[in-house]
């Protein structure tokens, strides 16, 4: 039975609105592959193998290979996989018809996740789908009551706080920095997807927005310092033109009841909890595949095709090419040696937590001149090097400049939001404790300038 081709089907449904809808975030062009966003900016095709076997660690790290196949001790501090997002209350967030859609084939709801498909449509899949969508289903939660969000506010939001650094812009909106009568140019880096934000009821989207880091621990999403009235705001332009759609496909299947034991073993066997704990439990699972230095490079995940319970990323060729590269120097016992000096540690997670967004430091990073147009200007970042005033500063010598006291004041809050303009986002304690120590020795001794 051949899969009908559900994104265009979804597409049709959701945008079929007014025509403001089609110049909206949502409908940012999609990426084929499962995105990270300093992978896409920082290796090329072009790249020689040393450079882009960086990138493979990049991927083997931030796409939770790890979760599953176990690195090789030295490896562990760079490889460590991230968490997942929290699936307690999910079924107060999406209703059971687009779980169903989503856990059935991530990338056909969501063009570009980082979430691996586990069902390849195999005999018994689409009963072990509907275990997991009965049993996720049957986890809901009060969300707490938000304000009556106003769209067109939450444009200004969504396009000066700094979304756009790493979403994508819409195309009706000219940032206050464009030159007058210029043509805008598109982001030419792809922007990070947001999709699920339509499915999820808005509420819960908007609960989303104001504290993202209580859904998604892992920080990739940093926590903006919205007010519940922005994120509100904010929500009600994403959900601008939504229809809801049904699931004509679900219900033509008329799977029977599964039940919710069963579907919590599904949820296990298939490694859901590799990535996820587990709703009402707080643990997920250890690697429990072949380890990294025995994974032969062109089968399982790394195959053309994947047969179900083995994840399909849908991995493009130079992510493929990266992590071989990446697997390879494992293998052969290369240690982490070329990312241990302070200032690689400091780079390291500055690439896996995506500073580089908004900032640049040592001539790398910062956001590329499309994107730069939509920043508007923060009172402490006049007259720092190598910035111009609406640009977030350049982290170079931060250590010096700022010490302890000042790294942990703005990387771990609490803080009060600032004014309307782009902001420094929070990313969570356990990823940022590191980098204040690394910012810190490695601008030991410069010159604060
Ligand atoms: C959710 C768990 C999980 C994650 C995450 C995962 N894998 Fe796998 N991988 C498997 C399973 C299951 C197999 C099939 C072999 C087995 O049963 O252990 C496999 C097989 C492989 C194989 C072939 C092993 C062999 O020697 O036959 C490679 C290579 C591989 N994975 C690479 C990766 C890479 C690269 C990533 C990250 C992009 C990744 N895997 C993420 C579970 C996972
Ligand atoms: C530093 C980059 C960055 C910034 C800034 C950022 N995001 Fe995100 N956002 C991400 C990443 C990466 C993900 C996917 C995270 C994951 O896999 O958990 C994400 C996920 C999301 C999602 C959920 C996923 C989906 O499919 O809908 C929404 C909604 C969202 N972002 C909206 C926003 C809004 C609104 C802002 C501004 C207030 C914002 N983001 C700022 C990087 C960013
Ligand atoms: C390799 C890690 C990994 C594995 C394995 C994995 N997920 Fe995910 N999952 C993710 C990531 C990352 C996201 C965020 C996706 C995005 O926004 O693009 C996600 C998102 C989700 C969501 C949406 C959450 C929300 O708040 O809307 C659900 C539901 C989900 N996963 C269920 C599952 C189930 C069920 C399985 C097993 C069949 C599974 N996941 C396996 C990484 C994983
Ligand atoms: C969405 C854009 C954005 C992202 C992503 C971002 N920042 Fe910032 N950052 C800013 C802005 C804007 C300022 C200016 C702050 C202000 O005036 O409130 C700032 C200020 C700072 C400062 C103070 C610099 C100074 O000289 O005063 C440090 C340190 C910093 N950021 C570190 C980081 C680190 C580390 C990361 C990644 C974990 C990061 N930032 C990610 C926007 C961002």
């Amino acid at each position: 039975m051949t899969r009908p081709c559900l994104h265009v089907f979804l597409a049709a449904l959701f945008y079929a609105g007014a025509p403001e809808t089609r110049a909206h975030p949502l409908m940012a062009e999609p990426v084929n592959h499962p995105l990270v966003f300093t992978f896409d900016q920082f290796y090329l095709p072009v790249d020689p193998d040393e450079h882009l076997a960086g990138g493979g660690h990049l991927l083997l790290a931030e796409l939770n290979c790890s979760a599953c196949h176990a690195a090789p001790d030295a490896w562990r501090p760079w490889l460590a996989p991230k968490p997942g997002p929290r699936l307690d209350g999910v079924g107060s967030r999406m209703d059971a018809d687009m779980l169903w859609l989503f856990i059935r084939s991530p990338q056909h709801l969501k063009k570009g996740t980082q979430m691996p498909g586990l069902f390849s449509g195999a005999e018994g899949d689409e009963e072990k789908v509907e275990a997991v969508v009965e049993f996720l289903s049957a986890s809901t939660w009060d969300a707490p009551q938000m304000p009556a969000g106003d769209a067109m506010r939450g444009r200004n939001l969504y396009h000066e706080t700094g979304c756009v650094a790493c979403h994508e812009p819409a195309s009706d909106h000219r940032p206050a920095n464009a030159p007058e009568d210029a043509e805008l140019d598109r982001p030419g880096n792809a922007s990070v997807p947001v999709v699920l934000a339509d499915v999820w009821h808005q509420d819960a989207l908007a609960a989303f927005l104001h504290q993202p880091l209580a859904f998604r621990p892992a920080g990739r999403m940093p926590d903006m310092l919205l007010t519940s009235q922005e994120a509100a705001d904010i929500a009600a332009y994403l959900h601008l033109g939504r229809t809801q759609p049904g699931n004509a496909l679900r219900a033509a299947l008329q799977i029977p009841p599964q039940g919710i034991e069963r579907g919590r073993q599904v949820f296990h066997e298939m490694r859901c909890a590799a990535c996820h704990e587990a709703p009402g439990s707080s643990r997920v699972t250890a690697p429990s595949s072949h380890p990294m230095r025995t994974l032969r490079l062109d089968q399982g995940c790394l195959a053309e095709r994947q047969t179900s319970g083995i994840p399909r990323y849908d991995l493009n060729d130079l992510q493929k090419r990266a992590l071989r590269l990446a697997l390879i120097s494992l293998q052969a016992g290369a240690r982490p040696d070329h990312l241990a000096t302070p200032a690689q540690q400091t780079d390291w997670h500055m690439t896996r937590l995506n500073c580089y967004a908004c900032h640049d430091r040592g001539h790398k990073g910062g956001p590329e001149d499309p994107r730069a147009l939509y920043f508007t200007g923060t009172g402490s970042a006049t007259g720092l090097p190598g910035g111009s005033a609406h640009l977030p500063p350049s982290l170079d010598q931060a250590g010096a400049r700022l010490g302890r006291e000042g790294l942990e004041k703005i990387l771990l809050g609490p803080r009060a939001h600032v004014s309307s303009h782009t902001r420094m986002p929070l990313f969570g304690a356990p990823q940022v404790r590191p980098l204040v120590d690394w910012l810190l020795e490695t601008d030991k001794g410069m010159p604060a300038r």
